[in-house]
């Protein structure tokens, strides 16, 4: 099993030109989109549609009256001065998304990085919305599919990395590698015919194939993971988080582990559901 890892969005446009047929993306934009999905799923909304902009929104609600607007601009709710008049019923703190607010709802959110990361993943095989708050759910479900290769996508933040994300990889990438030692012991060896380093799992006959940038994630994941938060809130969508006083409490909220028991995939629809 091969294991890569999209770090920057800028890496996007490659990602999506790549042949993913057998790949399984997971994509992660801890603060916020993917975090905020999960919890909407959880707390029982039907489906979660991603659409890159406001008016794409608009049209599918003027089609579907019953679905609510989510999403925002700037990290904040998307108002009527923005769209012609209506304001939209969420934004994205997955702390809106109450059982009250979502249960048996369609939501069709427009975010920008997150949104963005879960198009340049429309070829694979399986495409899944990952969190802190359902990591290990995802990766017992990847371990379960076996999957070709799998790609850690993170989202980033406008154009740049954003450390929670590639943190999150970094965990469920250990999980998965771990998850391999114990039931069998692969052993890391260097494989000069490639530039990534190999680990070889006598469990299944698998193997794990890990790529530099997966082994960079992995690296940022065992330093921070024993003060997350301290890691995480010195990062840039932290910060911008941390200092709207109604927003700030998202960063604790989406650092969260295992808080959820569920898996979350794209369907070849566009929307995003409960797969487990
Ligand atoms: C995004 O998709 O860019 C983010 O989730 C932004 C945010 O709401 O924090």
């Amino acid at each position: 099993m091969k294991i890569d890892a999209v770090l920057s969005p800028a890496e996007l446009p490659a990602l999506a030109k790549r042949d993913l047929r057998d790949a399984t993306c997971v994509v992660f934009d801890v603060l916020r989109a993917t975090s905020t999905f999960v919890t909407a799923l959880h707390h029982g909304a039907k489906a979660i549609v991603p659409v890159s902009e406001i008016a794409e929104a608009l049209a599918l609600r003027q089609k579907q009256p019953g679905l609510l607007l989510g999403g925002e601009r700037d990290g904040v709710r998307i108002r009527a001065g923005q769209t012609g008049g209506i304001n939209f019923d969420l934004g994205n703190s997955p702390r809106e998304y109450t059982p009250e607010k979502v249960r048996g709802k369609t939501i069709v959110s427009t975010t920008t990085n997150g949104t963005r990361a879960l198009r340049a993943c429309t070829g694979a095989q399986t495409v899944l919305a990952a969190s802190f708050l359902n990591l290990t759910a995802t990766a017992q479900f990847i371990r379960r599919l076996q999957p070709a290769q799998i790609v850690l996508v993170c989202a980033g933040t406008r154009e740049n990395i954003a450390t929670e994300d590639v943190l999150a990889a970094g965990a469920l990438g250990e999980m998965l590698i771990r998850w391999g030692e114990t039931t069998g012991g692969p052993k890391r060896e260097q494989n000069p015919q490639r530039s990534g380093s190999r680990v070889r799992s006598p469990h299944q006959n698998a193997d794990y194939e890990i790529s530099d940038s997966v082994e960079t994630a992995l690296e940022a994941w065992r330093k921070a993971k024993f003060n997350l938060f301290v890691a995480v809130s010195d990062a840039e969508n932290a910060r911008r988080l941390l200092a709207i006083p109604e927003l700030r409490d998202d960063v604790a909220f989406c650092l969260r582990p295992d808080v959820y028991n569920l898996v979350a995939a794209l369907g070849r629809d566009g929307a995003i559901r409960i797969l487990i």
